[in-house]
């Protein structure tokens, strides 16, 4: 049998892709309808979706003009409700559909969200993963109480620290603790349930959870780093990892990177997958792809790009001069605390450090960055399902894709995958026609 490909729903994005002006979009008075939600995931259940897949972040952007106005006027990374009992509601009409939440470890607190992640493993009978991400924004920060970004590193050690703790939390009550035994009145055995007290740099805590165990025990832990020191956390914590999608041969070095450091760990790397982040624009001919390809790149606004370009690294965007290198611009956002791979940092290893770039050359460039448009596949289910083959393969054969949504795109966005793209990945027998396993974790495995 042919390797398989994993599909992801990413419903991450917001409004910065304007997919949401297209006609049939569900914005406006309906939107965020919890009805709207599960027919989405409906949907995605009878494409045979791995999981619907949510990012996250805290802040309205903040840091292009020093102000929210533009990130409020555009909808840049903005609305953003917590998806948890929006999952609970997406589960209740699906039966295997997975779903992943998003939360910083950055700012959260690991025994709180162990129990929460352990409640949604129990509603949705065992089809939860948790992305478990640093952050690097900062309206994000400010909302927990930091004036600057916390450095790179240390935010690393917090999430490392922050899985460990949660493993042991879900490890602390054992599947057989519970014994309800009516006659002696015993409801659950001292001698499987365990504190776990950790004392560690960023964490004191005692355990147990005070939960039942739940059905996938962990829940799948995805983590989306793409640093040499994010590798490593990931190599470290991850089940699978979200990485963003790039030129064939840096997504090769990146899964060489991941491979070397999960077998330092121990670990075996044919067990961790990638699932690239791609953006998928399928039409009944490549004219027609190509041509919403175009409207919707046209209706994107310089200042909606400047603002997801200096809310993902730190640095406002407006602060440009009209000609910079990439060297100093790269400088700053490192002092800033961002990503060194950021989209910066992929721009400087296309041109080189010492290029030289115009700000209306750069704000193109990041125009595509900003939406995903730069790496979108558009073309017909056929061109398109060649391409991820393709890409599927030259990465390792490992992992698969979170194809990007915006939240507000219309259905008929959706129907194009479920109805064109699914079909075509099954006829070439890379995908599944019914769900092998009955958790999330047992779908990822095949
Ligand atoms: C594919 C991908 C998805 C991400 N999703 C989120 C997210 O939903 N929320 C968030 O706060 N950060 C997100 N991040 C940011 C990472 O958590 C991290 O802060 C950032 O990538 C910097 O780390 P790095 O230098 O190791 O890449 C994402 C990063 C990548 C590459």
């Amino acid at each position: 049998m042919k390797k398989q490909i994993h599909l992801a729903l990413d419903l991450s994005w917001t409004q910065v892709e304007t997919q949401w002006r297209i006609p049939g979009s569900l914005v406006g008075p309906h939107y965020p309808e919890v009805g709207l939600f599960e027919d989405v995931a409906r949907l995605a259940e009878k494409g045979g979706f791995d999981m619907i897949f949510f990012g996250d972040g805290t802040g309205v952007p903040d840091t292009w003009g020093g102000g929210i106005e533009d990130a409020v006027t555009y909808g840049v990374a903005w609305p953003r409700m917590d998806m948890s009992p929006w999952i609970t509601a997406m589960s209740r009409v699906t039966s295997h559909l997975g779903f992943g939440l998003t939360y910083a470890s950055t700012f959260m607190h690991p025994f709180y969200t162990a129990r929460l992640l352990n409640s949604l493993d129990h509603i949705t009978n065992g089809r939860m993963a948790f992305n478990v991400v640093t952050s690097q924004r900062r309206s994000d920060f400010a909302n927990f109480g930091y004036d600057e970004l916390v450095d790179h590193g240390t935010r690393y050690e917090r999430l490392e620290e922050f899985v460990d703790v949660c493993r042991a939390l879900w490890d602390s009550v054992a599947a057989d603790a519970f014994i309800w035994d009516a006659k002696t009145g015993k409801v659950a055995d001292p001698a499987k349930v365990k504190a776990i007290n950790h004392d560690g740099r960023f964490f004191k805590v005692k355990g147990p959870l005070n939960v039942m165990r739940s059905p996938q025990g962990h829940p799948v832990i995805l983590q989306a780093g793409g640093s040499p020191r994010g590798t490593k956390a990931a190599a470290h914590v991850a089940d699978h990892v979200f990485g963003l999608t790039k030129s064939i041969p840096l997504m090769q070095k990146q899964r060489a990177e991941l491979d070397e450091a999960i077998r330092l760990e121990g670990k075996d790397p044919d067990s961790v997958g990638i699932i690239w982040s791609i953006r998928a624009i399928i039409g009944e001919t490549e004219a027609e792809a190509r041509a919403m390809k175009e409207s919707l790149i046209a209706g994107v606004s310089r200042e909606a790009v400047g603002v997801w370009l200096s809310h993902n690294s730190g640095y406002d965007m407006a602060q440009l001069p009209a000609y910079f290198s990439l060297a100093e611009l790269q400088r700053r956002i490192i002092e800033a605390n961002a990503s060194p791979v950021g989209f910066v940092g992929l721009l400087a290893q296309k041109y080189g450090m010492d290029a030289e770039i115009s700000r209306d050359e750069f704000f193109q460039h990041g125009l595509e960055a900003a939406t995903g448009y730069a790496t979108a596949l558009a073309g017909t289910a056929v061109q398109v399902a060649d391409r991820m083959e393709e890409m599927f393969e030259e990465t390792g054969s490992r992992g698969g894709f979170m194809i990007s949504l915006s939240q507000a795109a219309p259905r008929q966005a959706l129907l194009n995958m479920v109805d064109y793209l699914v079909p075509e990945l099954q006829r070439r027998g890379r995908y599944r026609r019914t769900y092998e396993g009955r958790t999330l974790r047992e779908n990822l495995a095949s």
